[in-house]
């Protein structure tokens, strides 16, 4: 039987019988499905964007607004958006969309696998796909997203150009918790931070803890991050390397009401731990340089005493 759209012919080429298929998701966007015997996930096409991640037996580790956009011009709010070539507002253009381009682009399918530790999908973008008013150098990053008893998402970001290429980044990830006021994160005692709310430095003082607004990007900080959820049972860890910095946001009541795609109430059970290249972080990289930011989540089961 042959093929007569663009769903089939994903699943002719790429598909891996029992393990990974392509369906069409929420408002038409392309979804890659994941299924194997460590974990389910869902990837959309759209932003290169991990929607869901869920380790057998788990409850899902991944947030998604029950507000989300699922458009071709919006990105998703929720899972693990692709932030890049520039992290919060572009650097000299406030018309151009925040956090980048790369969330709300359709991205290529490099590579289905099947690894001994997971499933392995690569997507793929370079500036021929992206509209010609966002074209700002030549590039080519691609995401790989290996599924397995961990979650492992690695940016690779090339210079295909011939001049030296600045971007900001990140893995803007969305954490799935019980109760933003009975979590903390551990990782990031002594680190110094800005308080994007103030714009003033500061130093945090052990762990975090949560019952107001929340922005800040932690600088100089390499460490893995934990999110230790009483409520859940389940501690959350979020590894990185490639990143030097880290932005912990939750919106709080306010600005939750501000959000359009994004519930009034929903702020109690997300949490946003990202691994970026931000503020000082920032990246310049030479031609055919590569540069990849990567992010490792997984649980650790809390022992029951
Ligand atoms: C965070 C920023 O990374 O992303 C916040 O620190 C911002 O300031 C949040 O509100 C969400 O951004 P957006 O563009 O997805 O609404």
């Amino acid at each position: 039987m042959s093929c007569d759209n663009a769903i089939c012919k994903f699943n002719d080429l790429y598909s891996i019988p029992g393990e990974l298929f392509f369906k069409e998701g929420n408002g038409g966007l392309t979804t890659v499905c994941i299924n194997n015997k460590y974990a389910s996930a869902e990837i959309s096409l759209h932003g290169a964007h991990v929607m869901s991640y869920t380790p057998k037996g788990e409850k899902p580790v991944l947030w998604m607004s029950g507000s989300s956009y699922f458009q071709p011009d919006k990105p998703i709010r929720g899972g693990i958006p692709v932030c890049w070539p520039w992290f919060g507002g572009h650097p000299s253009d406030k018309n151009k969309p925040s956090h980048g381009f790369a969330r709300i682009t359709d991205w290529h399918i490099a590579e289905t696998d099947t690894k001994p530790n997971g499933t392995l999908l690569i997507l793929r973008l370079t500036e021929k796909d992206i509209p010609a008013n966002l074209r700002e150098f030549p590039f080519e990053i691609k995401l790989e997203v290996l599924v397995g008893s961990e979650l492992h998402v690695g940016l690779a970001i090339v210079n295909t150009g011939k001049e030296k290429m600045s971007f900001s980044a990140a893995l803007h990830t969305y954490l799935n918790i019980s109760d933003i006021a009975s979590v903390a994160v551990e990782g990031l005692d002594n680190c110094k931070y800005l308080d994007t709310l103030d714009h003033i430095f500061k130093v945090q003082k052990g762990i975090i803890t949560f019952n107001a607004e929340t922005d800040r990007v932690y600088l100089n900080t390499q460490t893995a991050c934990i999110i230790d959820d009483p409520g859940f049972s389940r501690r959350i860890k979020i590894a990185k390397s490639g990143s030097n910095s880290t932005v912990v946001w939750n919106p709080w009541i306010e600005k939750s009401k501000r959000m359009p795609d994004f519930g009034d109430e929903e702020y109690h059970t997300m949490l946003c731990i990202e691994t970026t290249n931000a503020e000082n972080d920032a990246r310049v990289i030479a031609p055919a340089e590569r540069h990849i930011l990567k992010a490792i989540i997984g649980l650790e089961k809390k022992e029951r005493g």
